[in-house]
């Protein structure tokens, strides 16, 4: 899978109780036009897991060229992801990362049972993209783009 390259977010969602949390993804692709269909698949060993199992919303924040250093730090497991992180919170509730290249807010229309994962079905909607370059990953190394 390594020799896939790929782009790389961090889905965000919140819980019930208000708190919110992320990790780094790219195990995410696009599923349906019509109606608007996304999936992405969660480790069911991330401490965030609950939260996604739980919630009803998340929203995939795309990142830009120079957004590695977030990358890792949702990468990471433990502390507060978002301290000294800007972002808004959106429609959905679930937060919206600042300087991201797009973010799609979604609902949760279907979980499916994915081995050690969940694959999550959210049906998108709002989205919004700005212009810049994406940050990539190839073969276990963050990558931009050459052009
Ligand atoms: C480039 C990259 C892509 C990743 N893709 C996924 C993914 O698609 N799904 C997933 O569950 N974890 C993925 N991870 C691992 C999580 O980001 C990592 O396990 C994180 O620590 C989970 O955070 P948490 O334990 O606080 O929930 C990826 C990590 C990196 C660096």
């Amino acid at each position: 899978m390594g020799h896939f390259a790929t782009g790389v977010t961090v889905i965000t969602s919140i819980r019930s109780s208000g708190e919110l949390h992320g990790l780094t993804a790219n195990a995410f692709t696009s599923v349906s036009l019509i109606p608007p269909l996304l999936l992405v698949c969660i480790d069911k060993k991330a401490e965030s897991y609950p939260c996604f199992d739980e919630s009803k919303v998340f929203t995939v924040n795309v990142l830009a060229a120079d957004q590695e250093a977030l990358s890792r730090r949702f990468a990471v497991t433990g502390g507060d992801k978002f301290e000294g992180v800007s972002y808004k919170i959106g429609a959905n509730a679930a937060p919206i990362l600042d300087g991201a290249l797009a973010y799609l807010e979604c609902r949760v229309t279907q979980k499916i049972d994915g081995g050690d994962h969940t694959i999550y079905i959210g049906e998108i909607e709002q989205a919004e993209t700005k212009e810049g370059k994406p940050l990539l990953f190839f073969r276990g190394g963050y990558r931009e783009l050459g052009d």
